[in-house]
């Protein structure tokens, strides 16, 4: 028997505004978190850059997912003179996006995942009415899409808080904001009835705990900020999920979790305890958000930090009452773990940990391992038998043009191939309920981590540089061509 996906399997890719989109401050958008993050590399981390507006002085924050970013009294985010920001301009989508859509409606896309910016709904977040501006350019976004049968998959926040409820609340640690984000989501579910399904919440909630003011605009990088923006986020999505029934049943929430199998280095018990509990702590946002309860061991790690939840009568009824429809995630690589000091340190979206000795990087040293969605994929489906989904995968590449001017990307094709049959076994093999594949960064769009465009993921290069030069020209690459064969032939033929 052939092995192929279902036919209703949603193939398609994935974006975020705060990449992707540009036009920063057009037609009413507010700034945002993202708006005020330089761009840095692989080496050098981006700079979240602030002034203090009693003094006048300026200065930075560097983004780390490793060590705690905080503030200095005073310091308001904030954009500044002489800085280079690539979310002002992302790869411009604000102006591309018939263009964009049609190359994508070209490959057979049956779905589109890409992120509402809610600073160009509510500019400030906490906004009594919406820009009607914003809400304009969604829609049309979204007849686009329509036009080519293709599926809008929305995330609601993609890396990007109004800016105003960073400095105004610090961000999701104040519960006030829960209400703003529920106005903010009850109000696109019903102005795009009919022509949004499918929601995520939150882009990798679990990264709140990594990087707060990236996932949060929480600006205080401390064990209890992080446990309080998670319940508060937690709250916000059981209440969208209800919202959601409300406004039209047809529509499906999902959660969105960035997700890295951890194996551990060797078969010594420490560091095989060391990989569970690496995986407990990922799968925590999950177990709540998808499984309805906070686990136990949680309550004991609260307890030793001496962190205590403002919570309120009724929260966790809601949580268990309002879980999400479906599961989905980001998944690049594994990451790998152990006790002993003689590993090798790696890197990866979120984890480093150390180098797995049998797989290859990538240039930014994010592991290649042929078998991670399919291990992925199991461990999520015996742990909550909920639909999955997987809304990133994918492989930065310094794509060049070659002297015939075309871009021969081979190293993403041989990446997305072996991927691709890994989840087509645990669709196969496994009988995992798999709704469909959105790979990463479809068209050229501005890295997260390192705000760089050299890290290029698309099926269709960009024209645009480091340093923000550039004719935002698209360039099909021959992925684009790869990829269209495989939609065509539901993942049957992955030959080049
Ligand atoms: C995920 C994020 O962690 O990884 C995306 O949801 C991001 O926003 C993607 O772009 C790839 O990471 P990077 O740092 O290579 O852009």
């Amino acid at each position: 028997m052939q092995e192929t996906f279902p036919k209703n399997f949603l193939w398609g890719g994935a974006t975020a505004a705060n990449q992707y989109e540009g036009a920063y401050d057009e037609d009413g958008k507010g700034l945002s978190t993202a708006d005020v993050m330089t761009n840095g590399s692989h080496t050098q981390a981006r700079k979240i850059t602030w002034i203090k507006p009693e003094t006048g002085e300026t200065g930075y924050v560097e983004l780390s997912f490793q060590k705690p970013m905080n503030f200095p009294e005073g310091a308001v985010p904030a954009v500044l003179d002489g800085c280079y920001y690539p979310s002002h301009t992302g790869t411009d989508f604000y102006h591309h996006y018939e263009e964009d859509i049609k190359l994508m409606g070209e490959m057979g896309f049956k779905v589109f995942r890409l992120s509402i910016n809610w600073s160009r709904v509510f500019p400030n977040g906490d906004d009594a009415e919406p820009n009607e501006k914003g809400l304009e350019f969604y829609e049309k976004v979204f007849k686009e899409c329509r036009k080519y049968g293709i599926e809008p998959l929305v995330t609601l926040s993609h890396y990007e808080t109004p800016l105003n409820l960073a400095i105004k609340y610090n961000g999701w640690t104040d519960r006030r904001v829960i209400d703003f984000y529920v106005n903010y989501a009850k109000t696109v579910m019903k102005r795009y009835k009919g022509l949004v399904k499918y929601y995520l919440t939150f882009n990798e909630i679990n990264c709140i705990y990594m990087a707060p003011f990236l996932a949060a605009g929480i600006m205080t990088d401390d064990e209890q900020s992080k446990a309080q923006g998670a319940h508060n986020q937690f709250l916000a999505s059981a209440l969208t999920v209800k919202a959601a029934r409300e406004i039209d049943p047809e529509i499906k929430v999902g959660q969105m979790l960035a997700y890295q199998p951890v194996y551990a280095l060797t078969a010594d018990p420490a560091d095989q305890l060391a990989s569970l509990k690496q995986m407990d702590r990922t799968l925590f946002y999950s177990d709540v958000q998808t499984g309805g309860r906070y686990p136990d061991w949680i309550w004991k790690d609260y307890e030793a930090k001496g962190i205590k939840l403002a919570d309120q009568a009724g929260d966790y009824e809601l949580l268990a009452k309002y879980p999400v429809d479906f599961l989905s995630f980001s998944c690049y690589s594994s990451s790998t773990t152990t006790t002993h000091n003689d590993g090798e340190s790696a890197s990866g979206n979120l984890l480093g940990g150390v180098k797995n000795p049998y797989l290859k990087t990538n240039d930014w040293g994010w592991a290649i391992d042929p078998d991670v969605l399919r291990i992925a994929l199991n461990q999520l489906w015996d742990r909550y038998h909920k639909p999955l989904w997987i809304v990133e995968n994918g492989i930065g590449v310094n794509d060049q043009i070659a002297a015939d001017g075309k871009i021969h990307d081979k190293e993403r094709i041989s990446y997305l191939q072996q991927n691709i049959a890994s989840m087509r076994d645990a669709v196969n093999l496994d009988g995992i309920d798999l709704m469909g594949y959105t790979m990463w960064g479809c068209i050229d769009l501005v890295s997260a981590g390192t705000g760089e465009m050299r890290k290029r993921y698309g099926f269709v290069y960009v024209d645009r540089d480091d340093r923000g030069q550039g004719s935002l020209k698209r360039l099909p690459k021959d992925s684009f061509y790869w990829y269209k064969k495989v939609i065509a032939s539901d993942g049957a033929d992955l030959s080049d």
